[in-house]
Parts: C-alpha cells; structure tokens; sequence
C-alpha cells in the first residue's frame, strides 16, 4: 500500500504490552507481505487470531469451471448483463476468463457475503453500478459505482451489497496488485507526473468489532476453498497500523493525460499485478493537434491479450454493434484490432461540429499470457463480432464494431 494509515487504538512502540480494560493483553497479528521484507501493517486483536475449532473442503464451482483455450483464434464480445444476477460477490461470481496469473469473474450480487479470505493472492473489485459495504478486519469502506477496491492477500472480509445490489468485475490475481513502480518516488511517494495520489484513495474507516463464536469464514488457496470456522469473530481488532491494507479509488478521479496525438495505453495504466496490467479510460479531450488522426491506430500487442469493460459514456454512436455497458471484448494476441473502418472520418467530423471530448468510460485488462474461456463466457458470447470489421469495410449493413470509440 502506499502510505501509513493508523486507525483505533495501538501502543507507542510495537511489540510491547498492551492492554485491554479488563487487563487482559490483546494478541498481535502482523500481516506482511514477501516474508517480513515488504509492507504489513501490525493488528490487535481481542482474541488470539489463531483459534480455530474447524476445517472443511468447500466445493468452488468458479474454479471447475472447464476452461477451452481461445482456438479457433476469434476476437470476442460477451453481454455480461445476459448472464444470471444474484448471489453473492464471492460465492456468486461469474468467470469468465481466466489463466494462471489471473481470473476475471463478474457478479451482480443482492445478497451479503460470508466472510472471505483469498490467501492465493490479491483481489481487484471494480464496482460499475450498484453499492456496497466492504467490511474487513481492519475496517469499513463504502463501496460505489466507479470504485477499484483493492483487497491484499489474506484479508479477511465480507461484502454487503445495498439495497440495489451490486454489479462489479473481479479480478484475482495470482500476487499483488499495486499502483505502478513508475508513477511513485523510490520511497513510495505518489510523483507529480501520475494520475493519481494519496489524496485519491480511501482506506477503511476504522476497525470493526463484532462479537460471536463459531465464526466460519472461507478460505481461498491454491488449492481450491476451505471453510474454517473460527473460535472468536475474526472481527476483534483494536487498532492496527501500517502499509497493507485494503482501499478504493474511484476511477473519475483518474486524471487522464493527453497529447496532441494519440496516445497509447500505457498513459491510463492504473495498477499492475504480476504479468498483468489494468488501465482506466476515463473522459478527456480527444486528441487536439489540427492534423491528429483523433482515436487509436491499428494494433497489435504482440506479447497481450486485452480484456475492455465498458462502463460508463453515451454509446448511442454504436447503435446496433450490441456492445454497450457491461460488455466485455477481448482481443488476443495474433489479431490485430483497432477502430472500425469509417470511424476515423465519423470523429473527425465530430471534432469540426465542436464535439471535442469523449465521455466513454472503461476498465482495460491486459495479460501477458493467453486467456482461456470459461463456460459463462461463452453463455453470454455474440457470435457475429469478430467480422464486424470486415462488414464495415466491405460496407455491408452489419453491427459496426464495438472497438471503434476515442478511447480503445
Ligand atoms: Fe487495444
């Protein structure tokens, strides 16, 4: 995590007594990354951390999901509102792609979640409609549309959608989820040049405490899901402190950096994880040098395979192409993708009528390996977008292409 964050109650020196009313002493717990050598942050808990009473083998029906490789090789777009809504935003998730370093799962959840620790790695939830509380041993965060809440390993916790729901991506990563290397100072500091900084993310508002005994809560390993059940509720924190914790920054607070011409991806990077980026689209100006050809060229990332979410912006300009909000394409390595033919002309004319920014909105995954289908996927797949490029270019009525708009 970027910066320290204290919240309840903690001594002034670690690792020295400390003490309830009752005289009672809490227990530590501190929570660390790479084996002491990384980030932690250092909890008091009211009971030992360690008491469990119980452990079962869970079945995880995400997990044995069959998943096909991309092959025949297609570009692809899936209607991810099609697919079936309810659950919750852990047991209730719905994957859709997956590799070794990532899975991308969406859910539309209306009901509370049991309590959650992923300890095979970290989780990114992006929240595109809907509300949420996200409640976690060290505390609340209220979740909104817009919201990347970034959950580090082993953090126990749970989601509580509001009375709408929720409706958010999910993506769990195979190691940690972090703001780029670039974008901070060698000591952490966020630099002038990112789009984002501490001002722009909100941590949990404080510890929880809850009473109960017998509390089960799901873990998530290499290994597939494991109920323990927990003599004391694991949320009995006091007070904690430290570099690790879990915080949301919501994306309309993502300042996009623009050129003259078109700039590439990289300018919306928001995190990374390992072999895996995610970037944020956001509203901007459309490129503004007089000659500039104002959206993306063709491209080819030839190491990538590129998941978009769009989320937000007026996509009647797409009319008929089927992609709207809530839809996912990919784009894999070995396709070359880009706008549809006819859309350079269409925003050029825009630019002249004095339509000069883009109001589309849209979470970008790239991955470094291939990413396979899982079977909702597929359920929610529209069959005739890999040859809307072709349609158009032949100047055939067909759906125009989902990935023709100022931003992809
Ligand atoms: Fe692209």
């Amino acid at each position: 995590m970027p910066y320290y964050r204290v919240a309840g109650e903690v001594p002034a020196k670690r690792h020295v007594r400390f003490r309830g009313p009752d005289g009672s002493l809490y227990a530590e717990e501190l929570m660390g990354e790479e084996g002491f050598v990384s980030d932690s942050s250092l909890l008091y808990h009211r009971h030992p951390p360690t008491a469990i009473v119980k452990s079962e083998g869970l079945a995880d029906v995400a997990a044995e999901t069959a998943l096909a490789a991309n092959h025949p090789l297609l570009p692809r777009h899936f209607r991810t509102r099609d697919l079936p809504a309810g659950g919750d935003m852990v047991l209730g998730r719905q994957l859709l792609l997956a590799n070794d370093d990532v899975r991308i799962s969406v859910a539309a959840a209306d009901t509370g979640s049991a309590l959650y620790r992923n300890s095979a790695g970290d989780e990114a939830a992006y929240v595109r409609s809907g509300t949420a509380e996200f409640e976690s041993v060290y505390g609340r965060i209220s979740a909104h549309p817009g919201d990347y809440v970034i959950v580090p390993r082993g953090t126990i916790h749970r989601w509580l959608p509001g009375s709408g729901g929720v409706q958010a991506l999910i993506v769990e990563a195979r190691g940690h989820i972090r703001p780029p290397r670039r974008y901070l100072s060698q000591y952490g500091q966020f630099l002038e040049h990112a789009p984002y900084c501490e001002r722009d993310l909100r941590g949990p508002d404080g510890p929880l405490l809850a009473d109960g005994e017998d509390v089960p809560v799901i873990v998530r390993t290499g290994a597939g899901l494991t109920r323990l059940t927990y003599a004391f509720h694991p949320f009995d924190v006091v007070g904690w402190d430290g570099y690790l914790y879990p915080y949301a920054f919501n994306i309309a607070d993502f300042e996009p950096i623009v050129k003259r011409t078109h700039a590439p991806p990289p300018v919306h990077q928001t995190f990374e994880g390992p072999n895996f980026v995610i970037c944020s689209f956001c509203p901007r100006p459309l490129d503004f040098d007089p000659a500039a050809v104002p959206i993306p060229y063709n491209h080819h990332n030839v190491d990538s395979d590129e998941m978009m979410y769009y989320v937000g912006g007026d996509y009647s300009a797409r009319k008929g192409s089927g992609v709207g909000l809530g839809s996912i394409t990919l784009h894999p390595s070995g396709f070359t993708h880009g706008p549809q033919p006819g859309a350079v002309e269409s925003v050029i004319k825009d630019l002249a009528e004095g339509k000069t920014a883009t109001d589309e909105t849209a979470v970008m995954i790239d991955t470094f390996r291939p990413l396979l289908l899982a079977e909702p996927a597929r359920a929610a797949e529209d069959p005739e977008y890999a040859w809307s490029w072709a349609s158009a270019a032949r100047g055939q009525v067909s759906p125009p292409a989902a990935d023709q708009g100022p931003g992809f």
